[in-house]
């Protein structure tokens, strides 16, 4: 078995543990990033590629597009994992459109690369007495999630979404009713239909429950969200991935993403799961 771990973000601790494990079990492991191969001579020889980092949404257009063709070229003979189409649908948007087509609850959400439908949802629940809060559709860690909280004259609220536009948005805006919520979110980690892991964020001091953004993680033992968790990372394709759910304070569970690429060190510390070992077990018995 060959299996080549094929990433952008090298030095990333998690791969790291995936790596030597894959190493420790006798398994032959190559490592390369996109800048490592060369089209059309490339002739992968692999069983499985795992692919655990954002390659297609970080740098340029033409960049996304070259690697996209990589890893099409590497689907033609390998398991890829997560699987490609997954990858390149993967936004809060996708996650947006499948949980509305599944009927599952979600926040009241507009996206829209028009400023004045921003304006409108953001005006009308501002007037009704609701936050509202503004992500990018490709981010992580709570990078750019700003909530806005009172109401602005027309020009202010202009104003700021067009600030938000450039620093953040990229040219699209996501947003999204704030749902009034208990002070935690749960992260359920699904890996290949399970959930091997879960874990409570909670942040007195912020919105924004991730750890990255200065949030506190603590053991979650209830599988109350794993039925919801697992549905939600089949809906988008996802093989491995991170589900991030909040409770609303009437206890509906929203999800708010299903990460293509999670983090789990937060995870890790919290649990002492040891998540690489699990999801090596089952990276080999996909290809076994
Ligand atoms: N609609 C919302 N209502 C209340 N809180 C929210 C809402 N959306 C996001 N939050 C808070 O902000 C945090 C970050 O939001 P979200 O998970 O959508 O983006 P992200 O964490 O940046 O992306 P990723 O999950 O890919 O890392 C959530 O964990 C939650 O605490
Ligand atoms: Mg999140």
């Amino acid at each position: 078995m060959r299996v080549l771990i094929f990433t952008d973000n090298p030095t990333t601790g998690e791969t790291g543990l995936v790596r030597k494990e894959f190493q420790d079990r006798g398994v032959d492991v190559d490592y390369k990033a996109p800048w490592d191969i060369a089209l059309p001579r490339f002739r992968p020889d692999y069983d499985l590629v795992y692919v655990p980092s954002n390659m297609l949404h970080r740098g340029s257009t033409f960049e996304m597009l070259h690697r996209l063709l990589i890893l099409r070229r590497m689907e033609e003979d390998a398991v890829v994992v997560n699987p490609v189409d997954s990858m390149l649908n993967y936004s809060k948007e996708h996650l947006s459109l499948q949980l509305g087509r599944l009927g599952l609850p979600h926040p009241e959400t507009v996206i829209t690369e028009n400023i004045e439908h921003a304006y409108e949802f953001a005006a009308r629940l501002l007037d009704e007495d609701r936050e509202v809060v503004l992500k990018p559709i490709c981010m992580a860690r709570g990078i750019g999630v700003m909530k806005l909280s009172r109401i602005r004259s027309r020009e202010d609220l202009m104003q700021f979404l067009v600030w938000y536009i450039r620093s953040y948005g990229e040219g699209v805006f996501y947003l999204q009713e704030y749902v009034p919520n208990p002070g935690y979110d749960v992260r359920c980690l699904v890996v290949g239909g399970e959930v091997v892991g879960r874990e409570k964020r909670s942040n007195p001091d912020d919105f924004r429950y991730n750890v990255a953004a200065g949030g506190a993680a603590s053991p979650f033992d209830d599988p109350v969200y794993d039925e919801l968790a697992v549905k939600v990372a089949d809906a988008v394709g996802l093989l491995i991935s991170g589900l991030d759910i909040l409770p609303r304070s009437d206890g509906e569970p929203m999800v708010l993403e299903a990460n293509c690429f999670p983090g789990y060190k937060a995870l890790m510390d919290t649990t002492g799961i040891q998540i690489h070992k699990l999801l090596v077990d089952y990276l080999i018995r996909l290809v076994a």
